[in-house]
């Protein structure tokens, strides 16, 4: 059994300790915002927070969660008033959406650690893959989302 916060609410999983949060989160917990790319660490499609990090949740397994505060994007903002989802829509930064819950928990953690983030630093902390081509439109969100 794991035990960790997920989105405010302790869970105790009874899963292979080997399991990656990924599928705790979209089988155990039905938190399908969360998605599956790659599986391999590259994509960023499952970009969650824990303990206010964004990270790559197929690359966890949660064993190493004991104790952790995971969020996902269903709680990010359960409103979503968070500036980051408001620079989203008002620069209409999706194109088909599948890769952008991972997109938006990346930006939100790197404007935990810098409001207003330089490109340099935008580039540095979005290394997610949008298929779609979403780039340009990712980086003047975050821009918004800083001022
Ligand atoms: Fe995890 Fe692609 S699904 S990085």
């Amino acid at each position: 059994m794991t035990r960790f916060t997920v989105n405010g609410q302790p869970i105790e999983y009874r899963l292979d300790p080997e399991t990656p949060l990924l599928w705790a989160l979209r089988d155990a917990s039905n938190l399908t915002g969360t998605k599956y790319g790659c599986g391999t660490g590259q994509c960023g499609a499952c970009t969650v927070h824990v303990d206010g990090r964004a990270v790559r949740s197929c690359q966890i397994p949660i064993r190493r969660l004991e104790g952790s505060f995971v969020t996902t994007i269903e709680a990010l903002s359960p409103d979503r008033s968070h500036p980051i989802q408001q620079a989203w829509v008002a620069e209409s930064v999706p194109q088909c959406g599948f890769c952008q819950p991972g997109m938006i928990m990346a930006a939100a953690a790197l404007l935990e650690q810098s409001a207003a983030p330089t490109d340099a630093e935008i580039d540095a902390a979005i290394t997610n893959i949008c298929p779609c081509g979403t780039f340009p439109r990712v980086r003047e969100a975050i821009r918004r989302a800083g001022r």
